[in-house]
């Protein structure tokens, strides 16, 4: 962290008080419109679970920002992406969320043009050839896709920079979960009347926990101290060889996963000793997804914005389907303990939405602790061209790649 002044080096901390982004920024149509181009068109955007797409002909429809999308599987099973838009006068080509076409063709439902699953004009309905028209100039127009461990994601900008680059160091941090064999048993969907970013800023710091979240705290009780790793403290050094969890991270003692008991189920296959002592493990795909991995199992939540002031998160459990099959597998102690957090947070969201109305309020300051919301809100200064503040940002899987001491 050398290379950023403004963090701390010795610990994790910002070394003074720094402004937050403006508050018209959780406001303003017109920002909400650049930020919408700006970063969720150019970033890598989740869509679904490869699963939930079976075999070729199997689609997808969803929206990024306002910008329609199909996902399909080819003739092959390759996942493939595509504006979900004629390429004749531009209707909309699907219109059902999801489906399995009867054909290996997608037929325009306006004048009946055709296109393979790759993406080619086939055939032009009733209209005759005419001069100056070449079908091999008029194929769907692609948009690239990346699945990892099963969680399927597309990116709206041609020179986007590739998956693997941006976010290998997120899925070395859990490379040994089984992603890929997890399968969905829950889904909850949440409106929250607050901008996007707003849902990140309040993820990405724990001085909240002790008050908003007084059972997570007790499950994890470093939260409760209001950090959120052992080097967010600045005396961390002192206590270096401490492995009681209130110091380290960590689950309480006696506690084996996340859930209403802190019992695990089981543990998904692959992990380690050190996978199991951590808790939980996070990533985070900005800007529309974060992932938390514990012994039994793996929460997935979606971040969409809807406007200025609106947004929806949609969570998903995975489980192995070993554990699910077991007599005694109980996925209510699992889930409403996400449930009670994920609720928690969304009325503290709301709550922070709320003021930041007030007009005569322009932005608000960062103290030492949030160090991630700052480094978060720099992130969308770069993303928007605006000038950063720090001279760039360390990946949070560099900032965990510290000696673990
Ligand atoms: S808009 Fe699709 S065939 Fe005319
Ligand atoms: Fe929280």
């Amino acid at each position: 962290m050398d290379d950023y002044p403004v963090l701390e080096t010795e610990f994790n901390g910002l070394s003074r008080a720094m402004p937050a982004l403006p508050a018209a920024w959780y406001l303003d149509p017109a920002h909400h419109a650049r930020e919408m181009s700006q970063i969720w068109m150019r970033n890598w955007v989740y869509l679904c679970r490869a699963e939930t797409l079976e075999g070729p002909k199997a689609f997808r429809t969803f929206t990024i920002a306002d910008q329609p999308i199909l996902l399909l599987r080819d003739a092959e099973g390759a996942l493939r992406g595509f504006f979900n838009t004629c390429r004749h006068r531009g209707s909309i080509l699907c219109q059902q969320a999801s489906g399995m076409l009867d054909k290996p063709l997608i037929t325009c439902p306006y004048h009946q043009w055709a296109y393979d699953l790759s993406g080619r004009l086939r055939a032009t309905g009733p209209m005759r050839p005419v001069e100056g028209f070449d079908r091999a100039d008029h194929p769907l127009l692609p948009i690239s896709v990346a699945e990892w461990g099963g969680f399927v994601f597309a990116n709206l900008d041609p020179d986007a920079e590739a998956f693997e680059t941006l976010y290998g160091a997120e899925m070395a941090y859990v490379a040994n979960w089984p992603l890929a064999d997890l399968r969905m048993g829950h889904s909850y969907t949440k409106r929250i009347n607050c901008n996007w970013k707003i849902f990140w800023e309040n993820f990405n710091e724990c001085l909240h926990c002790p008050n908003i979240h007084p059972e997570l705290s007790a499950l994890v009780p470093i939260y409760g101290r209001a950090i959120m790793a052992r080097r967010d403290d600045p005396d961390w050094a002192q206590t270096a060889s401490e492995t009681a969890a209130h110091i380290s991270g960590g689950l309480r003692a006696g506690a084996t996963s996340w859930s209403m008991d802190g019992s695990a189920q089981g543990r998904l296959p692959g992990l380690t000793e050190d996978d199991l002592d951590a808790g939980q493990r996070y990533v985070t795909l900005m800007p529309s997804i974060f992932v938390a991995h514990h012994a039994d199992y793996v929460r997935s939540v979606q971040i969409t914005p809807i406007s200025p002031v609106e947004m929806e998160i949609t969570a998903e459990w995975f489980f192995h389907p070993e554990m699910t099959a077991r007599p005694d597998f109980d996925m209510g102690k699992i889930v409403d303990f996400g449930i009670l957090v994920m609720d928690q947070d969304a009325d503290a969201c709301e709550m922070n939405q709320a003021g930041l109305q007030s007009r005569a309020f322009e932005r608000g300051v960062l103290m030492q602790e949030e160090y991630e919301v700052f480094l978060f809100q720099d992130w969308i200064r770069g993303q928007l061209g605006e000038p950063k503040l720090s001279q760039g940002v360390a990946s949070r899987a560099s900032r965990r790649a510290k000696p673990k001491a």
